[in-house]
């Protein structure tokens, strides 16, 4: 555990999404069974680890924060970029020496390296027990059973409608007022540099009546802000046809009677003016005006967008498959200032070093950067993945060193631009949602504004987590606004 959060104290935070961690927390109602589950990865991820642990306690596991106190020990695993998959080769090596002690316990990888690498974690190199892809989880009891009783448990068979729709997730890490749901799963699109088509399978959207009342159920229990989750939500597409199985199917049939994303953002607006609603990924190729219009419509809608650019030059998002053009990108950064305004955050993920990007090709992602002045954004250097378009077809040319330098210069900016987003916000007043106590001081709040900058301000008396304050911001850093309420 202290290997762990030495590794977590010392990420970059450019690197923080592709490495973040969570826990399951401690919970004894004397089942006698525990597990442990990490997770790593996307938001997707974390949510899916809340599936796990809700099908686990209905078999009769409690959940565990420290591992060597664990009968089951599991790791959600991301296969998005080289080190992701690194960093969980040193975690399986940790329970592995567990193991050879207490020789009893269990020790399973879920998620998209499961996916990625199906039995060859177990019958090659035997460092884990189980393995179950991300459309696996409804087996895990059998898998579970199966791997106690010392037989191989795999299963990796991806499905075109699994969507867990009627599982309640149990919150893992929870403040009790923020919470995601899953809306979709898998991704139709082919970026070529992505692994997610190959570990999440084909696209499919979950039914708006369930997802309506997890986020009804969440209101009620005083959660106030929901995150509706997809690897690109603007593509989310349900039909009440049952024999139309994924987005693929309905998209040929030509039915009509269809629940957009649009329209879905619509329906959950509506559980309650003060629940905020949030979403995340927003696909530069797929967002429609009729998003930005819903946005606009509902107060409670937040006005911030998650909008990957990954590069700013045509010729490089074409060889990467993105479906869109600098300047259609552009265009919808302008659409969403036009409908949703000015204080709409917009933040982005950048990859520098793809495939044959020359110098002035990534010149032109620093200039759509100057342009766009991003609040935020997770930025990475290209990391080929085994088995992705990019990978059989193009060469992973440019040196490390480049794609490093390429990569800081991107990152400088970036704060940059943070740093002045930031200072335009200041005497302004924002509607903020208190979410705990601040990093640095108990006897001060953290929050976020609609457009979701982190808000710091002293707590106002009897004020508690959950209740939204009008904040004066007063200071900024680069990341934080520093405020008072008014
Ligand atoms: N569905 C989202 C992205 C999910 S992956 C979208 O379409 O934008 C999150 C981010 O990881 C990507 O946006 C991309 O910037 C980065 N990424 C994905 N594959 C990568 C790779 N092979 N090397 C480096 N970064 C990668
Ligand atoms: Fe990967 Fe592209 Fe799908 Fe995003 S949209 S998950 S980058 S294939
Ligand atoms: Fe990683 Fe899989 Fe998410 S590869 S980013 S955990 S979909």
């Amino acid at each position: 555990m202290k290997q762990l959060i030495k590794d977590i104290d010392i990420l970059q935070p450019e690197e923080a999404q592709a490495c973040e961690v969570k826990i399951s927390k401690e919970e004894d109602t004397g089942k006698g069974r525990k597990f442990y589950i990490e997770s790593y990865g996307c938001q997707m991820n974390f949510s899916d680890s809340e599936i796990v642990t809700s099908i686990l306690k209905e078999e009769g596991f409690d959940t565990t924060s420290d591992f060597t106190q664990a009968d089951l020990i599991l790791l959600n695993t991301c296969s998005i970029r080289e080190k992701a998959e690194q960093t969980v080769r040193n975690r399986l090596k940790a329970f592995n020496e567990i193991k050879e002690e207490k020789p009893a316990i269990t020790i399973g990888i879920l998620g998209c390296m499961a996916e990625r690498l199906k039995e060859k974690l177990l019958e090659e190199e035997k460092i884990v027990d189980l393995v179950a892809g991300p459309d696996a989880y409804r087996d895990m009891p059998r898998l579970v059973n199966e791997a106690q009783g010392g037989e191989k448990a795999v299963n990796t068979f991806l499905s075109r409608e699994e969507t867990y729709a009627d599982i309640s997730p149990i919150r893992l890490n929870s403040n009790g007022v923020t919470a995601f749901i899953s809306i979709m799963r898998g991704c139709d699109n082919m970026c070529t540099f992505c692994v997610v088509p190959f570990t999440r399978g084909r696209e499919r959207s979950r039914d708006p009546k369930s997802i309506v009342r997890e986020a009804q159920e969440l209101f009620d229990k005083g959660y106030r802000e929901v995150t509706l989750l997809g690897q690109n939500v603007d593509s989310y597409k349900w039909s009440p046809n049952e024999d139309l199985k994924g987005k693929a199917q309905i998209e040929k049939s030509g039915e009509t009677d269809i629940t957009s994303f649009a329209q879905l953002l619509e329906m959950v607006a509506k559980v309650h003016p003060d629940l905020r609603v949030r979403f995340s990924t927003s696909h530069p190729m797929d967002m429609t005006d009729d998003v930005l219009y819903a946005m606009a419509k509902y107060e409670n809608i937040c006005e911030y967008i998650h909008l990957p650019v990954q590069s700013g030059n045509t010729r490089v998002l074409e060889k990467m498959n993105r479906g869109y053009t600098r300047e259609e990108y552009m265009e919808r950064v302008d659409a969403i200032k036009r409908i949703v305004g000015d204080e709409c955050g917009i933040s982005a993920d950048v990859i520098a070093g793809f495939c044959t990007e020359t110098e002035e090709e990534h010149q032109d992602t620093i200039s759509l950067m100057e342009e766009v002045k991003f609040d935020f954004s997770y930025m990475f250097h290209y990391s080929e993945r085994p088995g992705t378009p990019a990978a059989k077809k193009f060469e992973d040319d440019v040196p490390l060193a480049d794609k490093k330098r390429r990569l800081n210069e991107i990152i400088s900016l970036q704060k940059e631009h943070g740093l002045f987003r930031n200072q335009q916000r200041v005497g302004k007043t924002y509607k903020v949602l208190i979410e705990g106590n601040s990093r640095r001081s108990d006897e001060q709040w953290m929050g976020r504004n609609s457009a979701n900058i982190v808000v710091v301000f002293d707590k106002p008396e009897g004020s508690k987590v959950g209740e939204y304050y009008e904040v004066k911001v007063t200071d900024c850093t680069g990341a934080t606004l520093i405020g008072e309420a008014i």
